[in-house]
């Protein structure tokens, strides 16, 4: 192996990693945050899981953005410039921009992989957009950097895209719309995507894949602990396994482990003893219906929703407006 060399950042990085996993895995039942899904493999396979004929969310928001990127954008005051939260390749972002037909004024990219912001940036700069900011950071510090850096001038349209609200329990989600709103000025606005309510073999075909990838993006976290923090889960012994809780209106994402077994994650000072059966829970995708976005929305602070909806796909795009203080 190649002598790594850490920086200090990566140093801050591997022990919040280290600690993160630590407090999860000890809580019941066992977790770890998903947000570690998303190293540079992680990112990968994960752009894999978009293009993947039973993963239908990517490709709906792509076809909502694309057909109607002028009329998003049309209230807003100019010049525009956007703040992409979690941007991923900047694939949509690509689109939006090319739909939208206008230059924007700035362009911020915030997320957790570097791989990604890296992918990001390099396809805005090939379709000659100028202007691009990119912060390596989470949701919250993204979003205040993104409103200290905004130009000073014209609106601001914050893009929550990919059903990644849907990630969090709909309290703490609202919770999250309030930050981004208070982060807002007036005439300000925020587009949210998010994935419908649907029968559950389809959203259940959604996170289990027949090729597997859901699965392999899963155990990934586990080689990650692996390589990143020494620890030594057997990946083989873990299963993966999606579930549709009704009453919580959410998929439930875990690893089960299929034997009884002792894993050790010295970085984490952690021995962890998982019987036969015992599952770690990796994620949570929450679904909701048109009107409970909404709700949401106005709950967190904001004036006014449109939505265009994917009838097919079940996914909705909801614009939501910054209103006056
Ligand atoms: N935000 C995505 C979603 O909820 C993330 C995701 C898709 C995911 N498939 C997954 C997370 C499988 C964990 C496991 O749809």
């Amino acid at each position: 192996m190649q002598p790594q060399v850490l920086t200090r950042d990566d140093e801050e990085r591997r022990a919040a990693f280290a600690a993160d996993i630590a407090e999860a895995l000890c809580r019941r039942p066992r977790q770890i945050p998903s947000e570690y899904l998303y190293d540079e493999l992680g990112s990968a396979l994960f752009e894999a899981i978009c293009r993947l004929p039973w993963y239908r969310i990517t490709r709906a928001e792509l076809s909502l953005l694309a057909r109607h990127a002028r009329d998003i954008f049309r209230p807003l005051v100019r010049p525009v410039s956007v703040a992409e939260l979690g941007c991923g390749s900047g694939e949509k972002l690509a689109v939006l921009v090319s739909a939208a037909g206008e230059r924007f004024h700035q362009v911020q990219l915030v997320d957790i992989s570097p791989a990604a912001l890296d992918m990001a940036r390099y396809r805005l700069q090939a379709i000659g957009i100028r202007g691009i900011v990119a912060h390596h950071a989470t949701y919250e510090q993204g979003l205040i950097r993104a409103a200290q850096q905004r130009p000073r001038q014209g609106s601001l349209v914050v893009l929550f895209l990919g059903s990644n609200i849907g990630n969090f329990a709909p309290p703490v989600a609202r919770d999250l719309l309030a930050h981004i709103r208070r982060s807002l000025r007036p005439g300000d606005a925020l587009l949210l995507g998010t994935d419908l309510v649907k029968p559950e073999r389809e959203l259940l075909l959604a996170y289990d894949d027949p090729l597997d990838v859901t699965a392999a993006f899963n155990r990934n976290l586990l080689r990650r602990i692996n390589d990143e923090l020494g620890g030594n889960f057997d990946l083989e012994s873990f299963t993966h396994r999606a579930t549709w809780n009704a009453a919580a209106r959410r998929v439930e994402v875990h690893l089960v482990s299929a034997r009884a077994q002792r894993v050790t994650i010295p970085a984490a000072q952690l021995d962890l003893d998982l019987g036969k059966g015992e599952s770690i829970w990796t994620e949570s995708s929450h679904k909701y219906e048109p009107g409970q976005v909404l709700e949401q929305g106005l709950a967190a602070g904001f004036s006014g929703g449109e939505q265009w909806i994917d009838q097919d796909a079940k996914f909705a795009l909801t614009r939501f407006t910054a209103g006056g203080p």
